[in-house]
Protein backbone atom coordinates (compact mmCIF):
# COMPACT_ATOMS: atom_id res chain seq x y z
CA UNK A 1 0.00 0.00 0.00
CA UNK A 2 2.83 2.26 1.09
CA UNK A 3 4.42 1.94 -2.02
CA UNK A 4 1.26 2.55 -4.56
CA UNK A 5 1.10 5.89 -2.28
CA UNK A 6 4.64 6.92 -3.12
CA UNK A 7 4.35 5.77 -6.94
CA UNK A 8 1.06 7.71 -7.49
CA UNK A 9 2.86 10.83 -5.00
CA UNK A 10 5.50 10.49 -7.81
CA UNK A 11 2.98 10.25 -10.88
CA UNK A 12 0.98 13.18 -9.25
CA UNK A 13 4.14 15.34 -8.56
CA UNK A 14 5.13 14.46 -11.50
CA UNK A 15 2.46 15.57 -13.33
CA UNK A 16 2.20 18.91 -11.24
CA UNK A 17 5.57 19.91 -11.98
CA UNK A 18 4.76 19.25 -15.85
CA UNK A 19 1.78 21.45 -15.30
CA UNK A 20 3.68 24.10 -13.71
CA UNK A 21 6.75 24.18 -16.22
CA UNK A 22 4.28 24.36 -19.12
CA UNK A 23 2.63 27.57 -17.60
CA UNK A 24 5.96 29.10 -17.04
CA UNK A 25 4.75 33.16 -17.32
CA UNK A 26 3.80 34.42 -20.76
CA UNK A 27 3.98 31.05 -22.18
CA UNK A 28 0.72 29.52 -20.74
CA UNK A 29 -2.14 28.47 -23.15
CA UNK A 30 -4.18 31.17 -24.47
CA UNK A 31 -1.53 34.23 -23.62
CA UNK A 32 -1.45 36.52 -26.27
CA UNK A 33 2.12 37.12 -27.76
CA UNK A 34 1.75 40.63 -28.97
CA UNK A 35 -0.71 41.96 -26.71
CA UNK A 36 -0.51 43.38 -23.19
CA UNK A 37 -2.04 41.04 -20.61
CA UNK A 38 -1.36 41.50 -16.59
CA UNK A 39 0.92 38.80 -15.38
CA UNK A 40 -1.85 37.41 -13.13
CA UNK A 41 -5.39 37.96 -12.23
CA UNK A 42 -8.67 40.04 -13.79
CA UNK A 43 -8.26 42.95 -15.99
CA UNK A 44 -10.53 45.43 -17.74
CA UNK A 45 -10.91 49.01 -19.00
CA UNK A 46 -7.51 51.00 -19.96
CA UNK A 47 -7.65 53.96 -17.66
CA UNK A 48 -5.45 56.83 -17.33
CA UNK A 49 -3.32 56.82 -20.47
CA UNK A 50 -0.69 59.60 -20.04
CA UNK A 51 2.80 59.86 -21.98
CA UNK A 52 5.37 61.72 -19.89
CA UNK A 53 9.25 62.14 -20.65
CA UNK A 54 8.92 59.27 -22.88
CA UNK A 55 7.07 56.99 -20.98
CA UNK A 56 3.66 55.58 -21.78
CA UNK A 57 1.19 55.05 -18.92
CA UNK A 58 -1.58 52.49 -19.12
CA UNK A 59 -3.15 52.06 -15.97
CA UNK A 60 -6.02 49.53 -16.41
CA UNK A 61 -8.89 48.25 -14.10
CA UNK A 62 -7.59 45.57 -12.20
CA UNK A 63 -8.42 43.29 -9.53
CA UNK A 64 -5.60 41.32 -7.47
CA UNK A 65 -7.86 39.16 -5.15
CA UNK A 66 -9.47 36.51 -8.66
CA UNK A 67 -9.64 36.57 -12.43
CA UNK A 68 -12.94 37.75 -12.64
CA UNK A 69 -14.25 41.94 -11.74
CA UNK A 70 -13.58 42.05 -7.89
CA UNK A 71 -13.66 46.22 -6.39
CA UNK A 72 -10.96 47.32 -8.72
CA UNK A 73 -7.46 49.27 -7.86
CA UNK A 74 -5.57 50.61 -11.05
CA UNK A 75 -2.86 48.40 -12.70
CA UNK A 76 0.09 49.75 -13.75
CA UNK A 77 1.91 49.31 -16.82
CA UNK A 78 4.95 51.70 -18.44
CA UNK A 79 6.18 50.99 -22.22
CA UNK A 80 8.49 53.44 -24.35
CA UNK A 81 7.32 52.11 -27.12
CA UNK A 82 3.63 51.13 -27.18
CA UNK A 83 4.08 47.44 -27.60
CA UNK A 84 6.61 46.40 -24.96
CA UNK A 85 5.47 46.84 -21.45
CA UNK A 86 6.45 46.54 -18.17
CA UNK A 87 3.59 46.10 -15.75
CA UNK A 88 4.64 47.90 -11.57
CA UNK A 89 2.83 47.70 -8.78
CA UNK A 90 -0.68 49.13 -8.77
CA UNK A 91 -1.61 52.48 -8.47
CA UNK A 92 -4.29 53.31 -6.56
CA UNK A 93 -6.23 50.94 -4.27
CA UNK A 94 -9.82 51.05 -3.52
CA UNK A 95 -10.12 53.29 0.16
CA UNK A 96 -13.45 54.36 2.22
CA UNK A 97 -14.66 56.37 -0.35
CA UNK A 98 -15.31 53.40 -2.99
CA UNK A 99 -13.67 51.25 -5.40
CA UNK A 100 -11.24 52.80 -8.12
CA UNK A 101 -13.24 52.52 -11.21
CA UNK A 102 -12.43 54.33 -15.03
CA UNK A 103 -10.81 57.11 -15.54
CA UNK A 104 -7.90 59.16 -16.71
CA UNK A 105 -4.92 61.04 -16.05
CA UNK A 106 -3.46 64.18 -16.87
CA UNK A 107 0.29 66.45 -16.83
CA UNK A 108 -0.64 69.55 -15.05
CA UNK A 109 2.18 71.66 -16.58
CA UNK A 110 0.97 74.82 -15.56
CA UNK A 111 0.16 73.64 -12.14
CA UNK A 112 -2.97 74.64 -12.27
CA UNK A 113 -3.92 72.32 -9.10
CA UNK A 114 -1.14 73.93 -7.41
CA UNK A 115 -0.21 70.46 -6.33
CA UNK A 116 3.07 70.73 -7.71
CA UNK A 117 6.63 71.80 -6.42
CA UNK A 118 9.39 73.66 -8.00
CA UNK A 119 10.77 71.39 -10.55
CA UNK A 120 8.21 69.01 -9.84
CA UNK A 121 4.88 68.53 -11.98
CA UNK A 122 1.67 67.01 -10.97
CA UNK A 123 0.59 64.39 -13.24
CA UNK A 124 -3.19 64.56 -12.22
CA UNK A 125 -5.30 60.61 -12.18
CA UNK A 126 -9.49 61.82 -12.46
CA UNK A 127 -11.47 58.85 -11.46
CA UNK A 128 -15.04 57.49 -10.95
CA UNK A 129 -15.26 56.23 -7.04
CA UNK A 130 -17.87 53.35 -6.42
CA UNK A 131 -19.41 52.71 -2.68
CA UNK A 132 -20.68 49.19 -3.10
CA UNK A 133 -21.67 49.03 0.33
CA UNK A 134 -23.99 52.12 -0.37
CA UNK A 135 -24.63 51.02 -3.69
CA UNK A 136 -26.44 47.63 -1.98
CA UNK A 137 -28.71 49.82 0.23
CA UNK A 138 -29.82 51.66 -2.85
CA UNK A 139 -28.10 54.81 -2.37
CA UNK A 140 -26.33 56.63 -5.35
CA UNK A 141 -22.48 56.06 -4.77
CA UNK A 142 -20.75 56.72 -7.72
CA UNK A 143 -18.59 60.42 -7.97
CA UNK A 144 -15.26 61.79 -9.18
CA UNK A 145 -12.58 61.84 -7.60
CA UNK A 146 -8.82 63.26 -8.03
CA UNK A 147 -5.11 61.88 -6.84
CA UNK A 148 -1.98 63.29 -8.13
CA UNK A 149 1.91 62.27 -8.36
CA UNK A 150 4.86 64.78 -7.77
CA UNK A 151 7.35 61.86 -8.57
CA UNK A 152 6.65 60.59 -12.10
CA UNK A 153 3.67 58.33 -11.34
CA UNK A 154 5.64 56.46 -8.55
CA UNK A 155 3.61 56.99 -5.67
CA UNK A 156 0.08 58.81 -5.33
CA UNK A 157 -1.65 61.51 -2.88
CA UNK A 158 -5.49 61.14 -3.04
CA UNK A 159 -6.64 64.29 -2.76
CA UNK A 160 -8.06 65.03 0.86
CA UNK A 161 -11.35 67.58 -0.59
CA UNK A 162 -12.52 64.22 -2.64
CA UNK A 163 -15.16 63.73 -4.50
CA UNK A 164 -14.14 66.88 -6.42
CA UNK A 165 -18.12 66.14 -7.83
CA UNK A 166 -20.70 64.66 -5.87
CA UNK A 167 -23.10 62.42 -7.09
CA UNK A 168 -26.49 64.81 -8.91
CA UNK A 169 -28.83 61.53 -7.64
CA UNK A 170 -28.13 59.15 -10.96
CA UNK A 171 -26.57 55.53 -10.19
CA UNK A 172 -24.13 55.45 -13.11
CA UNK A 173 -22.02 58.54 -13.07
CA UNK A 174 -18.67 57.48 -13.57
CA UNK A 175 -15.45 57.09 -16.16
CA UNK A 176 -14.12 61.01 -16.04
CA UNK A 177 -11.91 62.00 -18.88
CA UNK A 178 -9.91 64.93 -18.59
CA UNK A 179 -8.46 67.40 -21.44
CA UNK A 180 -7.43 70.42 -21.55
CA UNK A 181 -9.37 73.57 -23.39
CA UNK A 182 -6.56 75.33 -24.50
CA UNK A 183 -8.94 77.93 -26.16
CA UNK A 184 -10.98 79.02 -22.81
CA UNK A 185 -8.17 78.17 -20.41
CA UNK A 186 -9.64 75.44 -18.78
CA UNK A 187 -9.72 71.50 -18.35
CA UNK A 188 -13.06 69.50 -19.56
CA UNK A 189 -14.28 67.00 -18.15
CA UNK A 190 -16.74 64.15 -19.68
CA UNK A 191 -18.31 61.96 -17.75
CA UNK A 192 -20.34 58.85 -18.31
CA UNK A 193 -24.09 59.75 -17.13
CA UNK A 194 -26.63 56.82 -17.94
CA UNK A 195 -27.07 56.41 -21.05
CA UNK A 196 -25.51 60.19 -22.33
CA UNK A 197 -22.40 62.27 -21.07
CA UNK A 198 -22.01 64.98 -18.99
CA UNK A 199 -19.02 67.95 -19.61
CA UNK A 200 -17.94 69.99 -16.76
CA UNK A 201 -15.41 72.21 -16.82
CA UNK A 202 -12.48 73.54 -14.57
CA UNK A 203 -9.78 76.25 -14.05
CA UNK A 204 -7.67 73.70 -11.33
CA UNK A 205 -9.21 70.27 -11.60
CA UNK A 206 -10.64 70.94 -8.40
CA UNK A 207 -13.43 72.64 -8.78
CA UNK A 208 -16.11 71.67 -11.03
CA UNK A 209 -18.91 72.93 -12.86
CA UNK A 210 -21.17 71.54 -14.95
CA UNK A 211 -21.81 72.57 -18.70
CA UNK A 212 -23.98 70.58 -20.67
CA UNK A 213 -25.23 67.32 -21.23
CA UNK A 214 -24.62 65.29 -24.80
CA UNK A 215 -26.10 61.82 -26.37
CA UNK A 216 -29.51 61.53 -25.01
CA UNK A 217 -31.08 61.59 -28.39
CA UNK A 218 -28.21 60.69 -30.33
CA UNK A 219 -26.74 57.14 -31.38
CA UNK A 220 -27.33 53.80 -29.59
CA UNK A 221 -29.57 53.35 -26.19
CA UNK A 222 -30.51 50.21 -25.08
CA UNK A 223 -27.66 50.10 -22.74
CA UNK A 224 -25.74 52.45 -20.10
CA UNK A 225 -22.90 54.67 -21.54
CA UNK A 226 -19.67 54.37 -20.03
CA UNK A 227 -16.09 55.66 -20.72
CA UNK A 228 -16.16 58.57 -23.07
CA UNK A 229 -13.54 60.72 -24.28
CA UNK A 230 -13.61 63.82 -26.18
CA UNK A 231 -10.95 64.31 -28.64
CA UNK A 232 -9.89 66.42 -31.51
CA UNK A 233 -8.48 66.54 -35.44
CA UNK A 234 -7.01 69.67 -37.49
CA UNK A 235 -8.99 69.67 -40.65
CA UNK A 236 -7.46 72.65 -42.81
CA UNK A 237 -6.70 74.74 -39.27
CA UNK A 238 -10.27 73.43 -38.01
CA UNK A 239 -10.97 71.47 -35.48
CA UNK A 240 -13.22 68.78 -35.50
CA UNK A 241 -14.30 67.10 -32.51
CA UNK A 242 -15.41 63.36 -31.78
CA UNK A 243 -17.37 62.14 -28.88
CA UNK A 244 -16.29 58.37 -28.05
CA UNK A 245 -18.54 56.70 -25.66
CA UNK A 246 -18.82 53.03 -25.09
CA UNK A 247 -21.97 51.29 -24.89
CA UNK A 248 -23.08 48.09 -22.49
CA UNK A 249 -24.76 46.03 -23.83
CA UNK A 250 -26.32 47.78 -27.43
CA UNK A 251 -23.18 46.87 -29.46
CA UNK A 252 -23.99 46.26 -33.05
CA UNK A 253 -22.65 42.40 -32.55
CA UNK A 254 -24.22 42.22 -29.24
CA UNK A 255 -23.00 43.26 -25.94
CA UNK A 256 -20.45 45.71 -25.42
CA UNK A 257 -19.43 48.17 -28.09
CA UNK A 258 -17.86 51.89 -28.75
CA UNK A 259 -19.56 54.43 -30.48
CA UNK A 260 -18.58 57.75 -31.80
CA UNK A 261 -19.88 61.26 -32.62
CA UNK A 262 -17.95 64.06 -34.80
CA UNK A 263 -19.26 67.74 -34.60
CA UNK A 264 -17.91 70.47 -33.18
CA UNK A 265 -17.05 71.46 -29.17
CA UNK A 266 -17.27 75.07 -28.10
CA UNK A 267 -15.44 74.28 -24.32
CA UNK A 268 -19.37 74.25 -23.54
CA UNK A 269 -21.42 71.76 -25.77
CA UNK A 270 -20.62 69.38 -28.27
CA UNK A 271 -22.88 69.59 -31.41
CA UNK A 272 -22.77 66.43 -33.52
CA UNK A 273 -22.65 66.96 -37.56
CA UNK A 274 -25.03 64.07 -38.42
CA UNK A 275 -27.48 61.81 -36.62
CA UNK A 276 -26.07 58.21 -37.87
CA UNK A 277 -24.69 55.48 -35.24
CA UNK A 278 -21.07 55.23 -35.89
CA UNK A 279 -18.85 52.69 -34.35
CA UNK A 280 -15.05 52.41 -33.57
CA UNK A 281 -15.28 48.68 -33.79
CA UNK A 282 -17.55 46.60 -35.13
CA UNK A 283 -16.34 43.57 -33.34
CA UNK A 284 -17.12 41.56 -30.46
CA UNK A 285 -13.88 42.69 -28.53
CA UNK A 286 -12.96 46.25 -28.34
CA UNK A 287 -14.08 47.81 -25.15
CA UNK A 288 -13.70 51.11 -23.30
CA UNK A 289 -11.31 52.46 -25.60
CA UNK A 290 -10.10 55.72 -24.56
CA UNK A 291 -6.79 58.03 -26.16
CA UNK A 292 -3.60 58.95 -24.56
CA UNK A 293 -3.02 62.86 -23.17
CA UNK A 294 -0.15 64.77 -24.00
CA UNK A 295 0.93 62.98 -27.18
CA UNK A 296 0.46 66.24 -28.71
CA UNK A 297 -1.32 65.68 -32.49
CA UNK A 298 -1.07 61.92 -32.34
CA UNK A 299 -4.64 60.53 -31.41
CA UNK A 300 -3.52 56.74 -29.79
CA UNK A 301 -6.35 54.72 -28.58
CA UNK A 302 -6.69 51.34 -26.74
CA UNK A 303 -9.33 49.23 -25.83
CA UNK A 304 -10.39 46.13 -23.56
CA UNK A 305 -10.08 42.89 -25.96
CA UNK A 306 -13.02 41.82 -24.28
CA UNK A 307 -17.23 42.15 -24.35
CA UNK A 308 -19.26 42.20 -20.76
CA UNK A 309 -21.34 39.10 -21.97
CA UNK A 310 -18.08 36.84 -21.36
CA UNK A 311 -15.44 38.47 -20.58
CA UNK A 312 -15.54 36.45 -16.97
CA UNK A 313 -16.17 33.42 -18.27
CA UNK A 314 -13.65 33.24 -20.94
CA UNK A 315 -10.98 30.14 -20.92
CA UNK A 316 -7.60 31.64 -19.01
CA UNK A 317 -7.95 31.35 -15.46
CA UNK A 318 -4.21 32.83 -14.71
CA UNK A 319 -4.99 36.19 -16.18
CA UNK A 320 -8.11 37.63 -17.56
CA UNK A 321 -8.28 39.87 -20.64
CA UNK A 322 -5.80 41.33 -22.60
CA UNK A 323 -5.77 44.98 -24.41
CA UNK A 324 -6.37 45.63 -28.05
CA UNK A 325 -2.75 46.73 -30.18
CA UNK A 326 -2.65 50.65 -29.60
CA UNK A 327 -4.41 52.89 -32.60
CA UNK A 328 -3.46 55.39 -34.27
CA UNK A 329 -6.90 57.21 -35.31
CA UNK A 330 -7.60 60.21 -37.74
CA UNK A 331 -10.16 61.73 -39.22
CA UNK A 332 -11.46 60.85 -43.04
CA UNK A 333 -13.66 63.05 -45.35
CA UNK A 334 -15.49 61.58 -47.86
CA UNK A 335 -18.32 63.45 -49.01
CA UNK A 336 -19.89 65.42 -46.35
CA UNK A 337 -18.80 63.30 -43.71
CA UNK A 338 -16.61 62.21 -41.44
CA UNK A 339 -15.46 59.43 -40.16
CA UNK A 340 -12.63 57.89 -38.36
CA UNK A 341 -9.85 55.50 -38.81
CA UNK A 342 -7.92 53.46 -37.01
CA UNK A 343 -4.71 51.45 -37.51
CA UNK A 344 -2.25 49.83 -35.93
CA UNK A 345 0.48 51.95 -34.33
CA UNK A 346 3.59 52.51 -36.59
CA UNK A 347 5.57 51.21 -33.60
CA UNK A 348 3.84 47.73 -34.24
CA UNK A 349 6.61 47.33 -36.48
CA UNK A 350 9.13 47.44 -33.88
CA UNK A 351 8.72 43.46 -33.79
CA UNK A 352 8.43 42.62 -37.62
CA UNK A 353 10.11 39.57 -38.14
CA UNK A 354 11.67 38.94 -41.98
CA UNK A 355 8.59 39.84 -44.33
CA UNK A 356 7.59 37.41 -46.57
CA UNK A 357 5.83 38.95 -49.96
CA UNK A 358 3.71 37.19 -52.53
CA UNK A 359 2.82 39.16 -55.80
CA UNK A 360 -0.24 38.20 -57.60
CA UNK A 361 -2.02 35.64 -55.67
CA UNK A 362 -4.99 34.75 -56.91
CA UNK A 363 -7.54 32.73 -54.77
CA UNK A 364 -9.15 30.83 -57.13
CA UNK A 365 -10.01 28.07 -55.01
CA UNK A 366 -8.32 28.04 -52.16
CA UNK A 367 -4.55 29.19 -51.55
CA UNK A 368 -2.45 27.44 -49.11
CA UNK A 369 -0.58 30.93 -47.75
CA UNK A 370 1.36 28.89 -44.74
CA UNK A 371 2.77 26.50 -47.59
CA UNK A 372 3.37 29.70 -49.49
CA UNK A 373 4.92 31.30 -47.05
CA UNK A 374 7.23 29.09 -45.13
CA UNK A 375 7.13 28.58 -41.62
CA UNK A 376 4.25 28.59 -39.06
CA UNK A 377 3.36 31.55 -36.41
CA UNK A 378 0.49 32.31 -34.86
CA UNK A 379 1.37 35.66 -34.40
CA UNK A 380 1.71 37.84 -37.39
CA UNK A 381 0.59 41.34 -39.46
CA UNK A 382 -0.81 40.02 -42.60
CA UNK A 383 -1.43 42.83 -45.94
CA UNK A 384 -3.49 42.01 -48.46
CA UNK A 385 -3.24 44.78 -51.19
CA UNK A 386 -6.49 44.49 -54.15
CA UNK A 387 -7.35 46.45 -57.18
CA UNK A 388 -10.80 44.88 -56.56
CA UNK A 389 -12.55 44.05 -53.34
CA UNK A 390 -14.94 40.84 -54.12
CA UNK A 391 -15.66 37.69 -52.12
CA UNK A 392 -12.72 36.19 -49.62
CA UNK A 393 -12.41 34.61 -46.55
CA UNK A 394 -9.01 34.36 -44.65
CA UNK A 395 -9.44 31.33 -43.18
CA UNK A 396 -7.01 30.35 -39.67
CA UNK A 397 -6.96 26.72 -38.48
CA UNK A 398 -5.38 24.09 -36.59
CA UNK A 399 -4.94 20.27 -37.18
CA UNK A 400 -7.70 19.54 -35.10
CA UNK A 401 -10.36 20.76 -37.69
CA UNK A 402 -10.98 23.73 -35.84
CA UNK A 403 -10.91 27.46 -37.95
CA UNK A 404 -11.82 30.70 -37.48
CA UNK A 405 -13.03 32.62 -41.01
CA UNK A 406 -12.71 36.41 -41.67
CA UNK A 407 -13.90 37.78 -45.02
CA UNK A 408 -15.92 39.39 -47.25
CA UNK A 409 -19.63 38.95 -48.71
CA UNK A 410 -20.01 41.23 -51.55
CA UNK A 411 -23.84 40.61 -51.69
CA UNK A 412 -24.23 42.00 -47.88
CA UNK A 413 -21.46 44.79 -48.80
CA UNK A 414 -20.26 43.34 -45.11
CA UNK A 415 -17.03 41.84 -43.41
CA UNK A 416 -17.07 38.93 -41.24
CA UNK A 417 -15.68 37.09 -38.79
CA UNK A 418 -17.42 33.44 -38.22
CA UNK A 419 -15.58 32.16 -34.97
CA UNK A 420 -18.88 29.14 -34.70
CA UNK A 421 -16.25 26.35 -35.46
CA UNK A 422 -12.71 28.19 -33.43
CA UNK A 423 -12.50 25.64 -30.36
CA UNK A 424 -13.86 26.79 -27.02
CA UNK A 425 -17.10 28.21 -27.40
CA UNK A 426 -19.74 26.52 -24.88
CA UNK A 427 -18.38 28.98 -22.24
CA UNK A 428 -20.96 31.56 -23.41
CA UNK A 429 -24.40 31.18 -25.33
CA UNK A 430 -23.00 34.57 -26.45
CA UNK A 431 -19.71 33.65 -28.04
CA UNK A 432 -20.21 31.54 -30.81
CA UNK A 433 -21.54 33.97 -33.21
CA UNK A 434 -21.06 35.14 -37.07
CA UNK A 435 -19.90 38.99 -36.50
CA UNK A 436 -20.46 41.64 -39.03
CA UNK A 437 -19.35 44.66 -40.53
CA UNK A 438 -20.27 47.11 -43.13
CA UNK A 439 -17.78 48.13 -45.39
CA UNK A 440 -18.08 51.98 -45.47
CA UNK A 441 -15.25 52.43 -48.02
CA UNK A 442 -17.04 53.48 -51.58
CA UNK A 443 -13.96 52.54 -53.28
CA UNK A 444 -13.16 49.09 -55.69
CA UNK A 445 -10.38 48.81 -54.41
CA UNK A 446 -9.28 47.83 -51.11
CA UNK A 447 -6.15 47.46 -48.34
CA UNK A 448 -6.71 44.83 -45.07
CA UNK A 449 -4.72 44.47 -42.32
CA UNK A 450 -4.92 41.60 -39.73
CA UNK A 451 -3.04 42.02 -37.05
CA UNK A 452 -3.11 37.60 -35.52
CA UNK A 453 -1.81 36.35 -32.15
CA UNK A 454 -2.98 33.24 -30.18
CA UNK A 455 -6.14 34.08 -29.44
CA UNK A 456 -7.55 37.32 -31.57
CA UNK A 457 -7.26 38.72 -34.67
CA UNK A 458 -7.87 42.66 -35.56
CA UNK A 459 -9.16 43.57 -39.03
CA UNK A 460 -8.87 47.37 -40.14
CA UNK A 461 -10.31 47.37 -43.72
CA UNK A 462 -9.80 49.97 -45.85
CA UNK A 463 -7.50 51.92 -43.73
CA UNK A 464 -9.21 51.13 -41.09
CA UNK A 465 -12.51 52.86 -41.84
CA UNK A 466 -14.21 49.61 -40.43
CA UNK A 467 -12.20 47.79 -37.74
CA UNK A 468 -13.08 44.04 -36.29
CA UNK A 469 -11.95 43.09 -33.47
CA UNK A 470 -12.52 39.12 -32.16
CA UNK A 471 -11.25 36.83 -29.57
CA UNK A 472 -11.16 33.30 -30.17
CA UNK A 473 -10.11 29.84 -28.06
CA UNK A 474 -8.94 27.22 -29.95
CA UNK A 475 -7.95 24.26 -28.86
CA UNK A 476 -4.34 23.95 -30.33
CA UNK A 477 -3.02 26.72 -31.92
CA UNK A 478 -4.46 28.34 -35.41
CA UNK A 479 -1.12 27.74 -37.24
CA UNK A 480 -2.61 27.09 -40.86
CA UNK A 481 -3.37 30.07 -43.06
CA UNK A 482 -5.08 29.97 -46.07
CA UNK A 483 -7.16 32.25 -48.28
CA UNK A 484 -10.35 31.43 -50.23
CA UNK A 485 -12.93 33.09 -53.02
CA UNK A 486 -15.70 32.16 -55.37
CA UNK A 487 -15.42 35.25 -57.19
CA UNK A 488 -11.65 34.91 -58.12
CA UNK A 489 -10.39 37.27 -55.63
CA UNK A 490 -6.87 39.02 -56.81
CA UNK A 491 -4.84 39.85 -54.03
CA UNK A 492 -1.94 41.71 -55.81
CA UNK A 493 0.46 41.97 -52.97
CA UNK A 494 0.35 40.40 -49.80
CA UNK A 495 2.78 41.00 -47.30
CA UNK A 496 2.96 38.64 -44.26
CA UNK A 497 5.13 39.66 -41.14
CA UNK A 498 5.60 37.07 -38.47
CA UNK A 499 5.91 38.93 -35.40
CA UNK A 500 8.39 38.38 -32.48
CA UNK A 501 6.67 37.81 -29.03
CA UNK A 502 6.53 41.45 -26.77
CA UNK A 503 7.48 38.98 -23.53
CA UNK A 504 10.72 38.50 -25.04
CA UNK A 505 12.17 41.73 -24.15
CA UNK A 506 14.41 42.83 -21.77
CA UNK A 507 11.59 44.82 -20.19
CA UNK A 508 10.08 41.91 -19.02
C1 LIG B 1 -16.58 49.66 -18.22
C2 LIG B 1 -16.82 49.80 -16.74
C3 LIG B 1 -16.73 51.26 -16.33
C4 LIG B 1 -16.36 51.18 -14.88
C5 LIG B 1 -15.46 49.98 -14.86
C6 LIG B 1 -15.53 49.20 -13.60
O1 LIG B 1 -16.13 48.42 -18.62
O2 LIG B 1 -18.07 49.24 -16.40
O3 LIG B 1 -17.90 51.99 -16.58
O4 LIG B 1 -15.73 52.32 -14.42
O5 LIG B 1 -15.84 49.16 -15.95
O6 LIG B 1 -14.57 48.20 -13.57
Amino acid sequence: MKKITGILFLFFGLMYTRHVGAQSPYQETYRPQVHFTPKAHWMNDPNGLVFYKGVYHMFFQYYAGSSVWGPNSWGHAVSTDLIHWKELEPALAPDSLGLIASGSAVVDAKNTSGFGRPGQTPIVAIYAYINQELEKKNINAQYQAIAYSLDETKTWTKYPGNPVVKNPGIRDFRDPKVIWYAEQNKWVMTVATQDHVTYYSSPNLKEWKKESEFGKTNGAHTGVWECPDLIYFEDHGKKIWVQIVSINPGGPNGGSATQYFVGDFNGSAFTPFDTATKWIDYGTDDYAGVTWSNTGNRRIFLGWMSNWDYATVVPTEIWRSSMTIPRELNIKKTGNSYLLSSTPVKELDLINEKPQILSHVSAGREVNLSAALAGKTSHYKLKILSDEIKDFSLVLSNNQGEELMIGFDPAANQFYVDRTRSGKIAFSEHFPKMIRAPRLSKEKNTDLVFVVDDTSVELFADDGQTVMTVIFFPNQRMENISLKSTQGFVANKIEFNPLRAIWNDELK
